[in-house]
């Protein structure tokens, strides 16, 4: 396959069209926090008024990260504040030291190779699956929105989770329950408020309700049946299916279609889409490093100690903002090697790393592989029309249009989709 033609600028000072979409993403997501967030920037260590002290330095977020004796995800300002009203005491996010660590084994088979190449595969095995009909419409010439497909891969996977079959009715109401839940979560708010909490739980009820039919059931071929299997009792397992809802779907519907965006805009398409596994790991791994899909993480301080020479007390909330640390980096440039520190570190660092990581790539390559089959021909898939999400945790695409086009001559629709969100 050919190299798909970069989308020109008119004015090479102006900044990047897919730093431009990168921003509007953003903002829409959070109008005040990001642009707060993002003007701590140039400190490594700063404390911002009602969000918290605020570190941007990879560096420095790793040493918070590793340092158990000092900061923690149950305390003030912590993740407990926000989850454990909702999910429960013991779900991962909201737990450290031994238990968590015995927790975390349990759960690391349902994250093996094969078990999420199986839930992963579980949509298209469907045959009409979303990928599947992803492919098809694609070659057929359709123009297809790619957020609502990585949306209903994500429900899919929700589903099998939760021990559903994917229906389409079933898959839109996963979806709709997550968002509805993590839709509340404000950097500026340390904990949900009692109506919230009250509907957050409702809503939870209702989705894995399923979940704890199958986890009676005992069926191994269900997800909560295995966690049964693998001595968890009813409770961790519920707290466990409710975690992976709210920390696995919004992640991947924000990364894909942004991924697919900004390879567009900067010309990588064709070569994220080539048969070059190395090349796709690259370009991937660099739209985490500029998407950050969790841009940040919260820590309580345990005992008076500092931060980079900043002191900070017990009971303080520390805002690690990823997003500074990893696109401290520069724009999206998979050629350019990423710093040590910054590393990996969308997925974050010591023993609360992303457990869902090995599902994460697998849906990201599954989406790919997709679009790769369809892209056949000197074809690529070039973006066309494009919304962000609004007052959304996770900032995303809510539309993002694409079509296959030729890869030496594809028209270059980044300004004029630009000019359509504007008048939107
Ligand atoms: C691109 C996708 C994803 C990104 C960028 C991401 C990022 C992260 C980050 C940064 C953390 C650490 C938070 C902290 O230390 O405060 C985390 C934890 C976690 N993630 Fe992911 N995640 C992604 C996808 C997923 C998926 C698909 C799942 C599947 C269920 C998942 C499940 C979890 C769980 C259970 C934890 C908590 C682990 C613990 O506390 O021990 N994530 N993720």
């Amino acid at each position: 396959m050919s190299v798909a033609v970069p989308a020109r600028r008119a004015d090479p000072d102006a900044p990047a069209p897919e730093a431009l979409w990168e921003e509007r993403v953003q903002r829409a997501a959070h109008p005040v926090a990001y642009p707060a967030l993002r003007s701590a920037r140039n400190r490594p260590v700063v404390r911002v008024p009602r969000i918290g002290v605020v570190v941007s330095d990879a560096e420095l977020a790793r040493e918070v990260l590793l340092d158990l004796d000092h900061f923690s995800k149950v305390g003030p300002g912590a993740p407990s504040d926000l989850w454990t009203p909702v999910l429960g005491p013991s779900v991962l996010l909201n737990m450290e030291g031994a238990e968590h660590a015995v927790l975390r084994r349990a759960l690391g088979p349902l994250f093996s190779p094969r078990a999420v190449r199986e839930l992963v595969a579980a949509d298209g095995d469907r045959g009409a699956g979303v990928l599947p009909d992803l492919t098809r419409r694609l070659a057929a010439g359709e123009t297809v929105d790619l957020a609502e497909a990585v949306s209903a891969q994500a429900g899919a996977v929700i589903c099998g989770m939760v021990g559903l079959p994917p229906t389409d009715e079933a898959v839109r109401s996963s979806m709709a329950a997550a968002q509805t839940i993590t839709g509340m979560v404000r950097l500026h708010r340390h904990g949900l408020t009692r109506p919230q909490v009250a509907q957050a739980r409702s809503v939870l009820e209702r989705l894995t309700a399923p979940a704890r039919a199958a986890y009676r059931a005992g069926d191994p071929a269900t997800v909560p049946g295995r966690m049964r299997d693998l001595g968890l009792s009813e409770r961790e397992a519920m707290g466990a299916v409710g975690a992976f809802v709210l920390t696995g779907t919004e992640t991947i519907q924000s990364l894909v279609p942004r991924l697919v965006a900004i390879a567009h805009d900067t010309g990588w398409t064709a070569r994220l889409l080539a048969d070059d596994a190395r090349l796709r790991r690259r370009a991937v791994e660099e739209g985490l490093r500029v998407t950050v899909p969790t841009p940040a993480m919260l820590r309580s301080v345990r005992a008076d100690t500092s931060v980079g020479g900043v002191p900070v007390s017990a009971g303080d909330r520390v805002v690690i903002a990823t997003v500074n640390c990893c696109r401290a980096g520069g724009g999206f440039d998979p050629d350019r090697s990423i710093e040590p520190a910054v590393r990996h570190l969308w997925f974050g660092a010591g023993p609360h790393f992303c457990l869902g990581m090995p599902l994460a790539m697998a849906q990201v390559d599954a989406v790919l592989d997709a679009l790769a089959a369809a892209a056949t021909d000197g074809l690529v898939p070039v973006v066309g029309r494009r919304r962000a999400a609004r007052a959304v945790l996770v900032p995303s695409y809510s539309s993002l249009e694409i079509g296959l086009r030729s890869a030496d001559g594809s028209p270059n629709l980044v300004q004029a989709s630009a000019r359509t969100w504007e008048a939107s």
